[in-house]
């Protein structure tokens, strides 16, 4: 007995080493693969008794070798070893398809989320995906739940050659801070960046009117994020509404679809205060040149609390030219990535990429900063430091009056006077929400509308549902 002990932990030993060789392997995925094999010891099908919707678009992801499938989600923990039975239609057409069972994960990797606000969410994003054979190319996915299915076309996705930037920002949702957003896209342009994806789901007039106005130049494309379904009325009354109980609009997910729809070579995921500048030079060129190296999959930047004198919710850009910095090193890092390799993103760091799974092997730290102009900024201790880092390579005058210009065009002359009431109406509903003993989700989108719509007028996402149910 005593030796078969020993046997055992030699044989888990060799286990990890060749799961650690075949990971750093490139091209691999085989841990990947090592989970289906797990999967296919024992595992029962989801079934319409379980509360899930779907992103209406499946992917085939050719960055992966061999390419993968992936399907995304929102629904209820699953338990070990479900899978989705899917016909995948390889001929556009009923007559020719190929039935799979296709394995699930939470995208962040834990179910419930180990984050606390969003711990008591009943609905977790998720990724179920399976890898292709050679000859399967599907051109529509049909997903079977007992005697209801749900259809999804097919998206595919391939490596990204057209130079430049795409920024991906997650869900805007009850959003009255327009001078960030001015800031915002002047500093990314002058960065580099050369398109933005926009998830909206609500904002003030003041704030919808700056992004029409960018919408119009062709820079940023607005994707609707609107409200999630109804279950199917068999099970709707055995669980909450998808819009009360799923953390911030499933932002997770709107993440890490636009990762998927991002054209460019390189790309992030930042806030709407969030800009990342290098020390000297333009993004653009200093990232190209970094990310020529293979092994650089992603750039971390350091988060740098930024504030401005005057600040520029009083319409006056002039303090940008020379920002107050609190740097918290290590904490609230963002990144951008090489959008060819990156699999899953986190919030702060990359989750994954398509050739390696442990991500720190491909991250370096930038020369640079994540400047972070918070409308509440930072810390109360933190002191303000001299720092070299600004918005605009080169002269910073020129980019203040284009951005004065800019505000002048949007409003036609007119600037509107910047209100709080939105924005401390949304807190202190979230405050509401927040108590985390008392188990609440914080969910943002459907808590919270009735009270925002009693301090203004919102403009919503007005769009057909993008998540599908079954039926
Ligand atoms: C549906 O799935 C659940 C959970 O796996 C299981 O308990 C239940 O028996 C299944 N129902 C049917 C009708 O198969
Ligand atoms: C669809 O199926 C029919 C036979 O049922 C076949 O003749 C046709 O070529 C198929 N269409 C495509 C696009 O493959
Ligand atoms: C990104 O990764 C791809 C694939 O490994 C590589 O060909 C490319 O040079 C990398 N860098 C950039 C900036 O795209
Ligand atoms: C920046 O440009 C402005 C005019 O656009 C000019 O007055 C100023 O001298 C320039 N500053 C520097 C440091 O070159
Ligand atoms: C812009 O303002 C000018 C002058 O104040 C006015 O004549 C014009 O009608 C306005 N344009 C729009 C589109 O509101």
């Amino acid at each position: 007995m005593k030796k078969l002990q020993q046997y055992k932990f030699v044989i888990i030993s060799l286990v990890i080493v060749f799961i650690m060789y075949y990971s750093y392997r490139p091209g691999s995925g085989y841990l990947e693969t090592v989970d289906e094999l797990f999967s296919m010891v024992a595992g029962e099908p989801i079934n319409a008794s379980h509360p899930i919707a779907f992103y209406q678009s499946a992917y085939v992801d050719y960055r992966f070798d061999p390419p993968r499938l992936r399907i995304f989600s929102l629904n209820k923990c699953l338990e070990n070893n479900q899978y989705l039975i899917a016909n995948l239609h390889l001929n556009g057409n009923n007559s020719e398809s190929v039935r799979k069972n296709i394995y699930g994960k939470p995208l962040d990797g834990h179910c419930p989320s180990i984050y606390i606000p969003a711990s008591s969410c009943l609905y977790m994003p998720h990724s179920f995906s399976i890898s292709l054979k050679p000859n399967e190319d599907p051109k529509k996915v049909t997903i079977f739940l007992d005697s209801r299915k749900v259809e999804l076309n097919v998206e595919k996705i391939y490596k990204k050659t057209t130079e430049g930037i795409t920024v991906c920002l997650q869900p805007v949702y009850y959003y009255s801070h327009w001078q960030n957003i001015v800031l915002y896209i002047e500093a990314w342009r002058a960065q580099g960046a050369t398109r933005f994806i926009v998830n909206f789901h609500s904002a003030t007039k003041e704030t919808w009117k700056v992004l029409e106005y960018y919408r119009d130049l062709g820079l940023i494309e607005i994707k609707p994020w609107p409200s999630f379904p109804s279950l199917p009325a068999e099970i709707a009354d055995k669980y909450p509404k998808i819009d009360n109980s799923v953390y911030v609009l499933s932002y997770f997910m709107a993440m890490n679809l636009c990762v998927l729809d991002i054209k460019t070579t390189i790309g992030t995921v930042a806030d709407f205060d969030e800009v990342m500048v290098p020390t000297n030079g333009r993004l653009l060129d200093y990232a190209t040149k970094e990310m020529a190296d293979a092994n650089v999959g992603a750039l971390s930047f350091d988060n740098h609390y930024t504030s401005f004198t005057p600040r520029i919710y009083t319409n006056d850009f002039s303090g940008v030219s020379s920002p107050q910095f609190q740097p918290t090193p290590g904490i609230q890092t963002k990144y951008i990535f090489n959008a060819s390799v990156l699999a899953i993103a986190q919030v702060h760091w990359p989750h994954s990429f398509v050739d390696s799974f442990f991500s720190w092997t491909r991250s370096k730290k930038a020369d640079g900063a994540l400047l972070h102009f918070r409308y509440v900024p930072g810390y109360g201790n933190l002191e303000t430091t001299e720092q070299p880092y600004r918005f605009f390579p080169g002269n910073q005058s020129a980019h203040i009056k284009n951005m004065h210009d800019t505000a002048n065009v949007i409003f036609n002359g007119s600037i509107p006077t910047f209100s709080t009431i939105p924005y401390d109406t949304l807190m202190k509903c979230i405050g509401k929400v927040l108590p985390v003993q008392d188990k609440v989700c914080r969910s943002t989108s459907g808590i919270c509308r009735e009270e925002m719509d009693k301090v203004t007028d919102w403009v919503y996402a007005e769009s057909e549902p993008i998540f599908l149910v079954a039926s």
